[in-house]
């Protein structure tokens, strides 16, 4: 509850943060079906953003659900608390002037229009990553997609619950059939417009 408190305002700005480390702050956004190859990606792009000297930083739904959210299942409301509370870091990773890369499946548009709206519309960018059911049960990396068709795994996404593709984001990639490389720079390219 978020009774009887006052909002400080600390002395050190976003904008001064942005200035030390000489870039501004993005929250790139990999929503896809689990296997769809968001973390890869992420991983992929944070690295060559590196290389470039930019402060970076990894929020990954598999590592972050085995810590400040391993309270939460894969029920509906469970997975718009996660991406809530993943929108409240997310802010607070930008404030501190770092590009963050978030890699969610994220199924629900709502719960990804609440990111940007905490977030500001202007420091979110949402990547589809575009993989389809087909492919990422081929894939099957974790084998979870074996174990929901077994019944042994419930409410999985794409197989017993939904994903709700964005209608409209910044960028989509198409992995099926494409070089991870070629994913890569089309991310870079256009994160690159955006830093200058
Ligand atoms: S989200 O839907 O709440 O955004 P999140 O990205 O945190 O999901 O976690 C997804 C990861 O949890 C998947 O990559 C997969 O490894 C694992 N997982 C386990 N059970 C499920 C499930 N029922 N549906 C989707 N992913 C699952």
């Amino acid at each position: 509850m978020s009774l009887h408190t006052v909002k400080h305002n600390f002395k050190i700005t976003k904008t001064q943060r942005e200035k030390l480390r000489g870039h501004k702050a993005y929250l790139l956004w990999f929503t896809g079906l689990s296997g769809s190859g968001k973390s890869t990606l992420a991983n992929l792009v944070e690295t060559e953003l590196h290389k470039k000297g930019l402060s970076t930083y990894i929020l990954d739904g598999d590592n972050i659900r085995q810590g400040i959210n391993k309270d939460l299942s894969f029920a509906p409301e469970d997975r718009s608390e996660n991406i809530r509370r993943i929108a409240e870091i997310s802010n607070l990773m930008l404030d501190a002037g770092v590009i963050t890369l978030a890699a969610f499946v994220s199924p629900y548009i709502k719960d990804r229009n609440q990111v940007e709206q905490i977030v500001g519309a202007d420091n979110f960018i949402e990547i589809y990553v575009n993989t389809s059911l087909k492919e990422c049960e081929r894939r099957d990396v974790k084998g979870l997609y074996k174990k929901a068709r077994a019944g042994e795994i419930k409410n999985m996404t794409g197989i017993s619950a939904p994903y709700e593709a964005p209608p409209n984001p910044e960028l989509e990639v198409v992995t099926d059939g494409q070089a991870i490389k070629e994913s890569v720079k089309t991310i870079l390219e256009f994160i690159n417009t955006k830093l200058k």
